[in-house]
């Protein structure tokens, strides 16, 4: 199953890259460069100051030091491939391996709500027609500086947007340099695009330990995970975990037994976004962005 939603996601990510190939190639330079054809987020000059480049990443930024950063204070901890959960001993703990959760975790919420991760996507446009409460989109580094408009839009119709790293990495399995990186630039992407730092950060699959918290919580972000998952982003493969009908039938039964908690959902294919509309007509709009869920800030600081 985790090895399924990797695929999955790398398929769904790669969708939303695919037009960074296409124009790399038209611009023949063969890395990432996105063209001017795409509208993409300027590279802003503070951040050429920072780190001396010139243009966005590809799928693998950089590592860039940062003196606010100890790495003294980042755990030993093994790192590990999705899945293979016998890396270390438990008080690694580890969400995705073992459900576990640190004292800063967020994972439910007082009212039923719905989050979406993956974005911004073409598809998120279609959602914001019909969200008409404060939600939570995670958002990658790479689509924010891909589509900025459509990262406006989200901003603009009043909606919390946390962090969902550069590139949709699997933390746990990438060095801390790696993570850093993947943290940095999805914080940079994130500025450079809405002019705000994000407080909030979803780490993809779930793929969080005390090792990525012990590097998370320098960035003074906050984790948040969940504690309904949908798999409404199996539909989009060929044996997907939950019919349509039963992912609607697992909503209806939160609602009624618990009515509390947040959902996991995807914006970054039109078929989970179709299936989210389906989900807010079940809930109504009686929601929470995770700030609200919380009492927190929105953001660490808005420029
Ligand atoms: C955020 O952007 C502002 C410019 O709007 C810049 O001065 C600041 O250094 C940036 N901070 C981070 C952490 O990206
Ligand atoms: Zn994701």
């Amino acid at each position: 199953m985790h090895l399924l939603t990797v695929l999955l996601e790398a398929i769904l990510l790669e969708a939303s890259v695919q037009a960074v190939d296409i124009s790399a190639k038209k611009k023949s330079g063969g890395v990432a460069f996105i063209g001017d054809e795409l509208n993409q987020t300027p590279f802003p000059e503070w951040l050429t100051d920072f780190t001396g480049m010139t243009q966005w990443p590809g799928l693998v930024p950089p590592y860039i030091p940062l003196d606010f950063i100890d790495m003294d204070k980042i755990p030993d901890y093994n790192s590990y491939s999705q899945g293979v959960c016998d890396a270390n001993t438990r008080d690694a703990c580890s969400f995705d391996c073992d459900q576990c959760l640190a004292h800063d975790d967020i994972s439910t919420c007082r009212k039923l709500s719905q989050t979406f991760d993956d974005g911004p996507s073409p598809a998120t446009l279609k959602l914001l027609d019909y969200l008409h409460h404060k939600s939570t989109f995670f958002t990658l580094g790479i689509n924010s500086v891909n589509h900025p408009d459509i990262y406006h839009e989200i901003q603009d119709a009043g909606h919390l947007i946390g962090s969902h790293t550069w590139s949709h990495a699997y933390l746990p399995s990438l060095s801390n340099e790696d993570i850093i990186a993947q943290l940095e630039w999805s914080i940079w992407a994130m500025n450079a695009t809405g002019n705000h730092i994000p407080k909030w950060f979803r780490p993809p699959y779930g793929g969080i330990d005390n090792r990525v918290r012990a590097i998370s919580r320098q960035f003074g972000l906050q984790a948040v995970l969940w504690d309904h998952d949908t798999f409404d982003w199996s539909l989009v493969t060929n044996n997907p975990f939950k019919t349509e009908q039963e992912i609607y039938n697992d909503v209806a039964l939160w609602k009624l037994v618990e009515n509390r908690g947040l959902i996991l959902e995807h914006d970054g294919a039109r078929k989970t976004v179709d299936v989210a509309i389906n989900i807010l007509d079940l809930l109504g709009e009686d929601q929470l962005s995770v700030s609200e869920c919380v009492g927190g800030i929105d953001y660490i600081r808005e420029f």
